[in-house]
């Protein structure tokens, strides 16, 4: 799990600098450097720990923000509701779930015109965010039903409100492992390179044949793509478009 890898590095990092401050008090003292040395520290850990790239800069920032936080002299409380607003938000990306990013109104285009290519008349987001791709589709296509499935609670809420007035967007609060694929014909997901497989069986196993399912930014493996499109938005985001058999 990479909370846990995560967990590891840093305590190594801790680890190594204390050492390193014991061995050569007089190079390593001070707070600041001791910090930022134990975050580079961690940083080097979490590449043999096998983290993503992305957990560099955590890494290198964790203890080095926390030390500015504390110079500020901040409220506990105010910490508390900081951790719980940004845990009800990245909902399962404790446990190495997928976080909450969000996709261009490219994206959106492009599925726009997928969708009406497609001659669909449902769509469904697994893991909607707060409703970026869904809610403006379901608007510029009245006769679409959309559905839009998203677990982390303030996330939901936001796409819940945006919907209030689409009476084609379905908001479901619940796990996309429990969305049921087989009544819909474009499905779209925006997730992570490590649910893929998971999703790859699931598509096989539940859409009916002929429907298209397209994810955005990772592909499936062991699938060949029917078009692969690739935008011009800042993220160069790539979508990958899969027939069902
Ligand atoms: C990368 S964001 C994509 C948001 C939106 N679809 C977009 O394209 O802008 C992925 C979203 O999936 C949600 N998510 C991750 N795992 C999920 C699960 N098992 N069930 C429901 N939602 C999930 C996350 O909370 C996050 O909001």
């Amino acid at each position: 799990m990479q909370s846990s890898k995560a967990l590891t590095a840093q305590l190594l990092g801790m680890l190594l600098i204390a050492i390193l401050a014991g061995a050569i008090p007089t190079v390593l003292h001070g707070a600041w450097r001791l910090a930022l040395l134990q975050g580079l520290a961690a940083a080097l850990f979490s590449r043999p720990l096998k983290q993503p790239a992305w957990w560099i800069p955590i890494h290198l920032l964790f203890l080095p923000a926390a030390l500015a936080l504390l110079t500020l002299e901040l409220p506990a409380w105010l910490y508390l509701l900081t951790a719980l607003l940004l845990s009800l938000v990245f909902w399962g990306t404790i446990k190495g779930d997928v976080p909450l990013f969000l996709s261009s109104p490219a994206v959106t285009d492009a599925l726009h015109q997928i969708l009406q290519q497609e001659h669909a008349s449902s769509l469904i987001d697994l893991g909607a965010g707060i409703g970026s791709v869904a809610v403006p589709l379901a608007r510029q296509q009245p006769n679409l039903q959309v559905e839009a499935w998203e677990y982390a609670p303030i996330p939901w809420l936001i796409t819940a409100w945006r919907s209030r007035k689409l009476s084609n967007l379905r908001v479901v609060r619940m796990s996309l492992w429990q969305c049921e694929l087989s009544h819909c014909d474009v499905v779209f997901a925006f997730l992570s390179p490590v649910v893929m497989p998971r999703l790859g069986e699931k598509v096989r196993r539940e859409m009916h044949s002929g429907s298209l399912f397209v994810s955005s930014s990772f592909p499936l493996p062991d699938w060949q793509a029917e078009t692969v499109i690739a935008l011009t938005d800042p993220m160069a985001t790539r979508l990958y478009c899969y027939r069902v058999p």
